[in-house]
């Protein structure tokens, strides 16, 4: 997906509260080889591996312009790659991964497969968005279904694959699993206005959707512009996001 470092970075204080609360999750530890997985610009992965000295650390992404913003926080012990998170390979102590494995589908495959790539006594620890229920998101697939559309769309609805939080705490149990840790946490955001909610989800929902819209990309942006004003006319307006945490440690 072509993503635009710029736009995602427009909210950046608001996206990077939730990577301090997964970090207070990661139990700190010498020396440990480390993925951060969709690491994108690669700020909040240098800041994992400021956490974890004497740790290596990959940050992996699949998007070559995220990465070449990454690649200037490049150093000894950090490193960035391109890759597939849902094709990770190798053996990990820590799997970290922020706003990012609801890129990739099928969750209980998933991170049954990640777990696996876990050494003994090695953690995953995992922040996912679970507002997929909000209405800016349901407006985006309202359109989505709508022509012109959904004939340039190809009939393409974007739907997380994010599942229920006690589904990852089953998940995890059914590995094996010690020291589950699930929750999920409404982050409490005050924009401007509507159009400030398009902005946000320009930066993340929207891009898969611009990559299939071509010339009717601008048509879609002022069509859901109106829909977000009309349920959305408060200034400033509240934008409460859920978002989904879980850790697990593989038993030693
Ligand atoms: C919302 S950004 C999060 C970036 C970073 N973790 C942060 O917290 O700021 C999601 C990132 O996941 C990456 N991504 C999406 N699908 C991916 C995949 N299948 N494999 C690797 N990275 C992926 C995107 O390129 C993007 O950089």
């Amino acid at each position: 997906m072509p993503w635009n470092p710029e736009q995602y970075h427009k909210f950046q204080s608001e996206r990077s509260a939730p990577f301090d609360d997964l970090l207070k999750m990661v139990m700190l530890r010498q020396g440990l080889k480390v993925v951060d997985l969709g690491c994108g610009t690669g700020e909040l992965t240098s800041r994992l591996a400021d956490a974890l000295p004497g740790s290596t650390v990959v940050g992996l992404d699949n998007s070559p312009q995220m990465l070449e913003k990454a690649k200037l926080y490049q150093r000894p012990g950090l490193s960035f790659e391109m890759g597939d998170q849902a094709h990770l390979q190798g053996t990990w102590d820590l799997i970290f991964s922020n706003a990012a494995l609801q890129w990739s589908e099928d969750h209980p495959k998933l991170v049954g497969r990640l777990y696996s790539q876990l050494a003994p006594g090695g953690q995953i620890t995992v922040q996912v968005p679970s507002n997929h229920t909000h209405i800016s998101h349901l407006l985006i697939q309202e359109t989505a279904r709508e022509e012109p559309f959904h004939s340039v769309l190809q009939g393409f609805v974007r739907v997380s694959p994010v599942l229920a939080i006690e589904d990852y705490a089953q998940l995890l149990f059914d590995l094996g699993a010690e020291k589950i840790v699930v929750f999920e946490k409404v982050f409490v955001h005050i924009l401007e206005n509507s159009d400030a909610v398009l902005e946000w989800v320009s930066g993340t929902a929207l891009v898969p959707y611009f990559e299939r819209l071509g010339g009717e990309k601008e048509h879609f942006l002022a069509i859901l512009r109106k829909k977000l004003q009309s349920v959305m006319p408060n200034q400033p307006v509240l934008y409460p996001f859920k978002r989904t945490f879980f850790s697990a440690q593989k038993p030693d």
